[in-house]
C-alpha cells in the first residue's frame, strides 16, 4: 500500500503534489491522469497506483509493474511552453528519477531519451505526453514507472534480461513514498530550469547520459543501423554521427 500523506510530508514543492489521487488498481496512471483533466483536475495532481494493468510506454510498448512493489504514477501539469520543448520536458523528467536514485544510492544513468539504466539493465521507464494548441504546449503527463521492491524473476520471461530491480541492486527494500515524493521534487526544480534556459537542463542531461560518444544502434526504416550518439540539439533531440555526417532524431527507439 502507498501512504499518499508520507509523499506529501516529504515534499518541498511549491506547486506539484499538493493533490494525490491514490487508486488500489488502475489501467495506467497517464490514461487515468488525461480523464481526471477532462474532468477539472488541475495542476500539480499526482496520479498513483499501487496496481497498474496495462501500463503504457514509449512508441506503443507495454509497462510490467509488479502490485505492491513498483512505482507508477503520473503528473499533471499545466504550464505553457513552446510546442518544440516536448523533447526537452521528456529529457527533464529523466534527469529527476535519476537525481533521486542516486540520492537513494541507485547509481543509475540515461538511455536517449528517457530510460533510466541501472547496471547495463533497465530499471525505470517514463512516459511523457503533452497537448498542444496553438503551437504551444498547454498541459503535459509525465508518467513514471520504476523498479522497486521486486525480484526479476517476477516480470514476464521476455523482459527479465534486459531490466532490474532497485532490490536486486542494493539488496534491500526501498520506501516507494520517499522515491515517488523526491522524483516530483525534482522535476518541479527541473520544469523550472527548462523556462529559465534550456542548456542547464541538455547540459544535466549529457552529464547522466550511458552512450555519450559511444557506438549505438537504432532503428531507422525499421532496418537497425549504427553510429556514435555525439550530443543533443537545442531541441534535445539525438544527434548522432553516421559516415562522418551528423544527423539528428527526434523520435527513434535505440537497441
Ligand atoms: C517506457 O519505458 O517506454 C516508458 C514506460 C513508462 C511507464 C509509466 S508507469 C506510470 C505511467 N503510466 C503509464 O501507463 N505509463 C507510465
Amino acid at each position: 500500500m502507498i501512504f499518499t500523506q508520507l509523499i506529501q510530508t516529504n515534499l518541498r514543492t511549491k506547486e506539484l503534489g499538493k493533490n494525490i489521487e491514490y487508486y488500489n488498481r488502475l489501467d495506467s496512471t497517464n490514461t487515468e491522469a488525461w480523464e481526471l483533466m477532462e474532468e477539472g483536475n488541475q495542476h500539480g495532481t499526482v496520479i498513483v497506483t499501487d496496481n497498474q494493468t496495462t501500463g503504457r510506454g514509449r512508441m506503443k510498448n507495454t509497462w510490467s509493474m509488479i502490485p505492491g512493489k513498483g512505482v507508477a504514477f503520473s503528473l499533471i501539469i499545466e504550464n505553457r511552453f513552446p510546442s518544440n520543448y516536448s523533447g526537452l520536458i521528456s529529457l527533464a523528467s529523466g534527469i529527476a528519477v535519476v537525481e533521486s536514485l542516486n540520492k537513494r544510492g541507485i547509481e543509475t544513468k540515461l538511455k536517449w531519451p528517457n530510460d533510466v539504466f541501472a547496471n547495463e539493465k533497465k530499471l525505470g521507464g517514463i512516459l511523457s505526453e503533452t497537448k498542444i494548441i496553438k503551437n504551444e504546449i498547454v498541459k503535459v503527463v509525465v508518467g513514471v514507472g520504476i523498479n522497486v521492491n521486486e525480484t526479476i524473476a517476477e516480470h514476464p520471461k521476455d523482459i527479465r534480461d534486459y531490466m532490474t530491480t532497485m532490490l536486486e541492486i542494493s539488496k534491500h527494500p526501498h520506501q516507494r513514498e520517499l522515491i515517488i515524493a523526491e522524483v516530483i521534487n525534482s522535476i518541479e526544480h527541473l520544469f523550472h530550469d527548462i523556462s529559465i534556459d534550456p542548456k542547464i537542463l541538455i547540459n544535466k542531461w549529457l552529464d547522466n547520459c550511458l552512450h555519450l560518444d559511444k557506438k549505438i544502434s537504432f532503428y531507422e526504416n525499421e532496418i537497425i543501423v549504427e553510429g556514435i550518439f555525439s550530443g543533443l540539439d537545442r531541441n534535445g533531440f539525438a544527434k548522432i554521427e553516421m559516415n562522418n555526417e551528423i544527423k539528428t532524431f527526434g523520435s527513434i527507439n535505440l537497441v
